[in-house]
């Protein structure tokens, strides 16, 4: 279960979300958590998080390693602020600010070398979903945004990919189960495609859009929804860790 915070919360706040998620009984064996605070908060999860099974993402980063990229972070500054994981290819990257599968694939391809675990997302919008281009759009964003490791024949196992609608994004509008494992099994099939069943079967898909806790157990239900990537529902640490316990 990966929360995404986006661009929300104060030091104060995120505090006693953390503090909130750390204090409850979470049974790791069954659930892997993660937190996606903002860059500048990455620190303070770092400590609070120290000796804990809570794990902790960047919610972007540049592919490169050190430079005059002004406004960036590389991969080994998200990993000596305590990161295992980054978030990659969110739509509100590709669609405010102009990210593209190209790039995703590039910061796929340097996550990996750094040893961070990338979560890429992909997902159509509404309009794409209403001209019936729902596959075609996720098919040629893995194509494009896992271009290297297709090229290579080879996704490492631990690569996480999250498929978010973006028309489900934010709106309170859930794919329902059925529509989002349509997806889901779209997209293992495209895996074992590319690469092979074991790879299809191992790697894990998210869902993300409107997650919420009234919602969660019914998505968990689907065959191949492996977790979930969670905004809004998981700036609360009731509404959070709820869906931890789906
Ligand atoms: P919401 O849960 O707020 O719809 O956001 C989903 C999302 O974009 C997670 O990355």
């Amino acid at each position: 279960m990966a929360a995404n915070w986006k661009m929300n919360l104060s030091l104060d706040e995120a505090r006693d979300l953390l503090n909130g998620i750390k204090s409850a009984k979470i049974d790791f064996n069954k659930v892997e958590v993660l937190v996606a605070p903002p860059f500048t908060t990455l620190q303070l999860a770092n400590e609070l998080l120290a000796g804990t099974d809570i794990l902790i993402a960047g919610q972007n980063m540049h592919w490169g390693s050190k430079g005059a990229f002004t406004g960036e972070i590389s991969p080994l500054m998200l990993k000596e602020a305590g990161c295992s994981h980054v978030i990659l290819g969110h739509s509100e990257r590709r669609a405010l600010f102009f990210e593209t599968s190209e790039t995703v694939n590039q910061k796929a391809d340097a996550a990996i070398e750094a040893g961070l675990i990338p979560i890429v997302c992909i997902g159509e919008t509404l309009k794409e979903r209403e001209e019936k281009k729902t596959f075609d759009v996720i098919r040629t964003q893995l194509n494009k945004s896992l271009k290297t490791s297709c090229k290579l024949g080879n996704l490492p196992q631990s690569v996480i990919l999250a498929y978010e609608p973006v028309w489900a994004i934010g709106t309170g509008k859930t794919a329902t189960p059925e529509v989002a494992q349509e997806v889901h099994l779209f997209i293992r099939r495209w895996l074992i495609e590319n690469f092979d069943h074991n790879t299809g079967e191992t790697i894990r898909i998210l869902y993300g859009g409107s997650v919420k806790p009234d919602n969660i157990k019914e998505l968990m239900l689907q065959p191949d929804i492996d977790g979930a990537l969670i905004g809004g529902a998981s700036l609360k640490t009731d509404s959070f860790l709820s869906i931890t316990k789906f």
